[in-house]
């Protein structure tokens, strides 16, 4: 069993830097762990503590059960991956990945076969005389991965491990980490900026902003149920709409108002925003969440307005298209059935039932 809790960790550079905000976080045993947000946010520093590689100001980190707080890095049975692959340039890649378990004192025989069983999961057996120089990216980061498993460690830690590499080859080890954590069934915490990456790879996602945790959710919940504006902001490509308006109440339904046009308030939401009538909100809207009129025939019109088209981006699979719909820009993620031009006035649809309602005070999601 390996679970790892963080239990009130706060972390204080020099007098007033926090980089980490009294984060409450348990990732249980076997599970794969993303940390993702923006630069600066407390991702690094969070893993560094769990790893030793950083004091803890106030709160305590359990590994197993066991307060690590005051255990040196080396007997946390953990292993790290850094974006930088960090090998030893001087030494092939056997000897990169058998340095660790050298230093151990770990006899000869149990050093080879754990780095050839290595070598062999990560397809890169070939490479084993070469030095990190012969290699390319995605070659050197499999060492860099390949030294963490021949520990066998309790959980590994990976910071950003792919950002170095280029599109095509994070796709490719995106899944290969995914696969490698089925295979090897041990507890991992993966930390990037990309949400493309946390919403792929993670069984759960931690949203992190200034050192404060937004919110702890698997992908679907936290795309389809982001508890604030920073998360229905962070997570998805392109990014939410969001729309500033007024609540108001027409005999007995409840409108979304932007000064411009109105779209009626599905009977579901009602209650919630009944308290936010005369007040402004803001509402978000996901691109793939606006159509185009002509493909929604049967649309209330109530949910429909209108939109001039801007820019128009085929994206092959489909099209974006970035439009004004009053005094807001739109984007809009339509099937690649489309047909209209810039400058085009287009109607459009929103799948109100899929809206969010977000405090303008608060930032929180009101539903
Ligand atoms: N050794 C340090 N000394 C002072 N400030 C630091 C140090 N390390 C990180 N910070 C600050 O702590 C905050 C969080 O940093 P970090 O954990 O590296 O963020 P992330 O990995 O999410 O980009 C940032 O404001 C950063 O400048
Ligand atoms: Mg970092």
């Amino acid at each position: 069993m390996a679970k790892v809790v963080l239990e009130n960790v706060s972390k204080i550079f020099g007098s007033d830097i926090k980089a980490v905000d009294n984060v409450n976080l348990e990732i249980k045993d076997r599970e794969f762990l993303v940390l993702v947000g923006p630069s600066g946010c407390g991702k690094s520093t969070t893993l560094r503590m769990v790893a030793g590689l950083e004091t803890i100001t106030t709160g305590k980190i359990y590994i197993s059960d066991l307060c690590v707080n005051d255990i040196h890095p080396k007997d946390r049975d953990i292993a790290m991956v850094f974006q930088s692959y960090a090998l030893y340039p001087h030494m092939n890649v056997f000897d990169n990945m058998a340095f660790g378990l050298k230093l151990r004192n770990y006899p000869k025989e149990e050093i080879n076969r754990r780095v050839q069983d290595a070598a062999e999961i990560l397809g890169i057996k070939q490479l084993l005389e070469r030095k990190p120089r012969q290699l390319s990216g995605g070659q050197r980061q499999r060492v860099a991965v390949g030294r963490a498993i021949v520990r066998k460690p309790k959980v590994f830690l990976f910071d950003e491990p792919l950002s170095n590499l280029d599109a095509k080859m994070r796709v490719q080890m995106r899944t290969e980490i995914s696969k490698l954590h089925n295979r090897l069934k041990v507890t991992m915490i993966y930390v990037t900026h990309d949400q493309v990456e946390a919403m792929t790879m993670g069984d759960r996602i931690v949203v992190l902003k200034g050192g404060i945790i937004q919110q702890v959710a698997d992908p679907m919940t936290l795309y389809e149920k982001p508890k604030n504006m920073f998360v229905a902001g962070f997570i998805g490509s392109p990014p939410i709409n969001f729309i500033n308006g007024m609540i108001s109440k027409i005999e007995d339904d409840i409108f979304f108002n932007e000064k411009t046009f109105k779209v009626k308030v599905p009977d579901e939401m009602v209650e919630k925003l009944k308290p936010y009538v005369n007040k402004e909100v803001t509402m978000g809207v996901r691109p793939e969440n606006i159509y185009d009129k002509l493909f929604a025939p049967g649309a209330s019109s109530t949910s429909t307005i209108t939109a001039t088209v801007e820019v128009i981006e085929p994206m092959g699979s489909g099209i974006y298209l970035y439009l004004t719909a009053g005094e807001h820009n739109l984007v809009a993620s339509v099937s690649a059935q489309e047909r209209v031009n810039v400058n085009e006035e287009i109607e459009i649809v929103i799948d109100m039932t899929r809206s969010h309602f977000f405090d303008k005070e608060t930032e929180l999601t009101i539903v």
